[in-house]
């Protein structure tokens, strides 16, 4: 048994993905492991070095979680042969430049969604990345939630016959910061910082919708922002230029109608942040971020409509829950593993740049149908390869 050390320049880790997700539950839950294993035999360790501005910030999370490695200088970094992958978690406007760095230097590369904020961009992070001949992947997280494995699970079993229509619901309210602080960094909230729920979101709802039920073929949205004016870290007050709610509507293959509201000025009552609903010929499912129940067409009610009447269904009593069936461990460090196995071991990686290049695609699209008020068809990325 040997073990296989690998340097990671982790830049932006100082930030709510960064610290939480990907070194916390990802990296640093690895190496506490004792690394992944390889059917080989061999161990890869991962090795983390922190990056990003703020020395202050950096020396403290170092010493908080036992870390030797970090570095205000990011060049400095790039030139350490030994750091073989380049991970950014950077606001996203920030990180095309970083990424283009990290390509000529030659290092493997992982970063957050989206990959950049144009599809031009992301193209060519794609592009580079592959002619360069580097492994290169972004984080698809929600493919790994728990309740999102048990809906593929269903798909694969046929459960639900022919699908006819997916609906989404995703978002929470996010407090405005005057008194009481937001919960989501403020940039999120400003165009020019590289903020806004359809860059965001779409990025996630192109790689869910396109893995379970069926390609996007047609995008139409609605945006808008909700809250004007927002307060910022400092308890600065500043203008909301970026859409903070977006309601869209995709065709899928297939004749799959997918409706999807998203939105951060939207109070919760559903059972989760994240309710996605799945209705098929033969039955239906409702998942969450963990749970998901089922109904079959042979458990389904019969309602009247009939308001005269005090409702006599309890609907939500009338679904069956899903088993686990399997531990589910963090997404992210799942598909750090599988990223870690890619390098390393050469194991197939799905998630690649161009994959999430097709997230900020959706993305403009989005951006586009809302601008021009129309229905927009979602050209093949795949020829781009
Ligand atoms: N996969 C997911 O579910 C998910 C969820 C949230 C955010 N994200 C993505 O992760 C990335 C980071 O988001 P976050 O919520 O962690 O943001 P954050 O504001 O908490 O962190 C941003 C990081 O970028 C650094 N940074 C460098 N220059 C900066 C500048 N000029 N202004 C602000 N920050 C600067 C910050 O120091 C920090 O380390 C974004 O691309 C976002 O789209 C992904």
């Amino acid at each position: 048994m040997s073990e296989r050390k690998i340097g990671i320049i982790m830049n932006g880790v100082s930030g709510r993905m960064g610290t939480n997700q990907h070194l916390i539950r990802s990296i640093l839950a690895i190496r506490q492991q004792g690394g992944v294993k390889l059917e080989n035999g061999v161990t890869i360790m991962p090795d983390p070095i922190l990056v990003g501005r703020s020395e202050a910030k950096l020396k403290a999370l170092a010493a908080a979680h036992g870390i030797a490695r970090w570095s205000t200088n990011l060049d400095e970094c790039l030139a350490d042969a030994n750091n073989e992958i380049y991970f950014d978690s950077q606001t996203t406007v920030l990180r095309a430049e970083s990424m283009r760095k990290a390509i000529a230097a030659g290092k493997h590369l992982y970063c957050e969604k989206p990959t950049a904020s144009t599809l031009e961009e992301a193209l060519e992070l794609a592009r580079l990345a592959n002619e360069a001949g580097l492994k290169n992947g972004v984080v698809q997280d929600k493919l790994f939630l728990p309740g999102v494995l048990k809906l593929k699970r269903l798909v694969d079993s046929g459960f639900f016959g022919r699908i006819l229509s997916v609906r989404i619901e995703f978002g929470y309210w996010v407090f405005e910061g005057d008194w009481q602080a937001g919960q989501r960094p403020s940039w999120n909230y400003r165009q020019e910082d590289g903020g806004g729920i359809i860059v965001d979101m779409f990025a996630h709802w192109r790689y869910v919708l396109d893995n379970l039920f069926g390609n996007v073929k047609s995008v139409s949205c609605l945006g808008t922002t909700h809250i004007p004016k927002r307060w910022d870290e400092k308890g600065q007050p500043y203008t909301c230029t970026a859409d903070d709610a977006a309601y869209g509507t995709f065709e899928l293959e297939g004749g799959i109608i997918a409706q999807v509201n998203s939105s951060w000025a939207v109070r919760v009552d559903r059972e989760d942040l994240l309710n996605i609903q799945v209705d098929g010929t033969e039955g239906s499912a409702a998942a969450g971020l963990r749970e998901c129940k089922v109904q079959h067409r042979v458990n389904t009610p019969k309602p009247v409509w009939n308001p005269d009447v005090a409702n006599p269904f309890r609907f939500r009593e009338q679904w069956e829950t899903v088993p686990d069936n399997q531990i589910f461990d963090n997404g992210f460090k799942v598909q750090w593993e599988l990223f870690l196995k890619h390098v390393v071991g050469d194991a197939p990686f799905r998630w690649d740049l161009m994959e999430g290049a097709k997230g900020t695609q959706l993305a403009e699209l989005g951006l586009l149908s809302w601008k021009e008020r129309r229905w927009i068809d979602v050209p093949d990325l795949e020829g781009c390869r």
